[in-house]
C-alpha cells in the first residue's frame, strides 16, 4: 500500500489534457461488443476500471486489439456473445458491475460477475431489483443485494420503472437489459443523470426515445458499429479546477474535457462559489459536448448546494469539499446521500480527513456543511482506498501549511493512472 507526500505550490500553471471520460470508455467497449462490425475508439482511459471492462468482455468471446493509439472491438451483434468460462471480476468498478448485470440478463447463459472488498459492499438491489421484474433470474450474497451476483439471462420483457434514485448506473443497466427485451423498457429517475448512454445507444442505431426525466428503449433492434472519439474526463479536469482556483497565482488550460449538461455541475457550483472558470472553443465530438477549460485563482465563497445540480456533480463532491475547505464562509451540501455509497462513504471520508487538516465538517445525513479557512493544516490523511479521495487531498495539499502524506493511493489507478505526474508537472514550488 503506497503513500506519497505532497508539498505545498505557490501556482499551478501550464496546459494540459486530462485522459479520456470513464463512464464513456466503459460504454463504447459495451456496445460495440454487441454492435455488428468492427468499432474504433481513440481517447480511451487505460485506467483500471475500464480494463475490468475490456477482460469482461475479451471472457465473453469479443476480440479487442489495442494499438497503443486506438482500441478496435470486433462487435458479435446482439446475440453473439459466449459464456464466460470464469467469474467476471469486475474490479473496483460500480459502472462495469452494474451496466454488464444489465447486458447478461439479455443472454441465454449463465455468469456471475464480482469485484473487490470495496465493491462487495455496494449495493446491487437497485439493479436487481427492476432486472427481476424484466424477468432475469439473479441470486447474490444477501438475499441477491450484494456481489457476486449469479445471473440466469433469458427472455426478458419491458418494463416501466420509476427509480428512485437519479442514477445513471441503474438506467444504464436497464437500458442494455431493454435491448433484449420484449416491447419497450422505460426508466424515469428524479432528475437526470449524466445521458452517455442516451447518446450512444443513438449513435450506434439504437431504437430510443427521450422524454421528460427519462427513456424508452425498444428491444431487439441490432447496432450498427461506430468510430468513437472519446474526451477527457471532466472528473479528472475538475481536480485541476481546483488545484487552480484555490492555489495563488494560477492559471491553468485544460484541452479538451467532455461538458455534456449532464455533467457539468462542478462547472456551476465552482462558478457559483465565484470561481473563474471559462469554456474556450466549444464543439460537439462522437454526440458528445467538448471545451476546453481555462481555470484562475480566484477568491472562493461558500454557497447552499443541493437539488437538481447534485446528480451532475456527483463525481465531484470531493473535489468540491476541497473548494470548500479554502472558500469564505459555509458551504451547505444536501440531497446527496448518494455519496455514501460510492467507492467508500465519501461523506465520512472527506468530514473525517479534512478534521484532520483543521477544517470543521458537520455531517449531515445527505451531505455535510464545510467551514472554509485560510489556514489548512498539514498532516497525515486517509484515502480509504477510494481514488477521489485521495486525489482531492491532494489537492488540498497544495494550499496546505505543510506537506500532506496521503496514504493508500494505488487506488488513483482505477480512474486516473498519470494523476501524480501531472499534478507534479503543472505546481510549482
Ligand atoms: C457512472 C454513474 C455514477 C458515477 C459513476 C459512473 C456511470 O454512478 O458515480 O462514477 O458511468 O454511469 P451512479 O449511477 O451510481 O450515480
Amino acid at each position: 500500500m503506497n503513500s506519497i507526500t505532497i508539498q505545498p505550490a505557490v501556482s499551478v500553471n501550464g496546459e494540459i489534457v486530462v485522459p479520456g471520460d470513464k463512464s464513456i470508455s466503459h460504454r463504447s467497449i459495451m456496445l460495440g461488443a454487441i454492435a455488428n462490425g468492427v468499432t474504433t475508439v481513440r481517447g480511451f482511459l487505460r485506467g483500471e476500471d475500464n480494463m475490468s471492462t475490456m477482460h469482461a468482455f475479451r471472457a465473453m468471446g469479443v476480440e479487442i486489439h489495442d494499438d497503443g493509439e486506438t482500441i478496435s472491438i470486433s462487435g458479435r451483434g446482439l446475440r453473439g456473445l459466449q459464456e464466460p468460462a470464469d467469474v467476471l471480476d469486475c474490479g473496483n468498478s460500480g459502472t462495469t458491475i452494474r451496466l454488464i448485470t444489465g447486458l447478461l440478463s439479455g443472454q441465454s447463459f449463465f455468469s456471475v460477475v464480482t469485484g473487490d472488498q470495496y465493491l462487495r459492499k455496494r449495493p446491487m438491489k437497485r439493479i436487481v431489483e427492476p432486472l427481476s421484474l424484466m424477468g432475469a433470474c439473479i441470486n447474490g450474497r444477501n438475499g441477491g443485494t450484494l456481489a457476486p451476483l449469479a445471473i440466469r439471462g433469458g427472455s426478458l420483457h419491458g418494463i416501466s420503472y420509476q427509480s428512485p434514485v437519479s442514477s445513471a448506473q441503474i438506467k444504464s443497466s436497464l437500458m442494455l437489459a431493454g435491448l433484449y427485451a420484449d416491447g419497450e423498457t422505460s426508466i424515469t429517475e428524479p432528475s437526470l443523470s449524466r445521458d452517455h448512454s442516451e447518446r450512444m445507444f443513438r449513435l450506434f442505431g439504437a431504437s430510443l426515445n427521450l422524454h421528460d426525466k427519462g427513456v424508452t428503449v425498444r428491444g431487439g433492434v441490432e447496432l450498427t458499429a461506430q468510430e468513437v472519439t472519446v474526451p477527457g474526463d471532466i472528473s479528472s479536469a475538475a481536480f485541476f479546477m481546483v488545484a487552480a482556483l484555490i492555489t495563488p497565482h494560477s492559471e491553468l488550460l485544460i484541452r479538451n474535457v467532455g461538458v455534456n449538461p449532464s455533467r457539468t455541475g462542478v462547472i456551476d457550483i465552482l462558478q457559483a462559489m465565484g470561481g473563474n472558470i471559462q469554456l474556450v472553443d466549444e464543439r460537439e465530438v462522437s454526440g458528445e459536448p467538448v471545451a476546453d477549460i481555462l481555470v484562475c485563482t480566484s477568491r472562493l465563497k461558500g454557497i447552499a448546494i443541493s437539488g437538481s445540480v447534485v446528480p451532475r456533480a456527483i463525481d465531484e463532491f470531493p473535489a468540491v469539499c476541497i473548494a470548500a475547505a479554502r472558500a469564505e464562509g459555509i458551504t451547505t451540501i444536501r440531497d446527496a446521500r448518494e455519496l455514501r455509497v460510492k467507492e467508500t462513504d465519501r461523506i465520512i471520508a472527506m468530514a473525517e480527513n479534512l478534521g484532520r487538516l483543521g477544517i470543521t465538517v458537520t455531517e449531515t445525513e445527505d451531505g455535510m456543511d464545510i467551514t472554509g479557512s485560510e489556514q489548512l493544516n498539514g498532516g497525515t490523511v486517509d484515502s480509504r482506498g477510494d481514488h477521489r479521495i485521495a486525489m482531492s487531498l491532494s489537492v488540498a495539499a497544495l494550499v496546505a501549511s505543510r506537506g500532506i502524506t496521503v496514504t493508500d493511493i494505488d487506488c488513483v489507478a482505477t480512474s486516473f493512472p498519470s494523476f501524480y505526474p501531472l499534478l507534479e508537472k503543472v505546481a510549482s514550488r
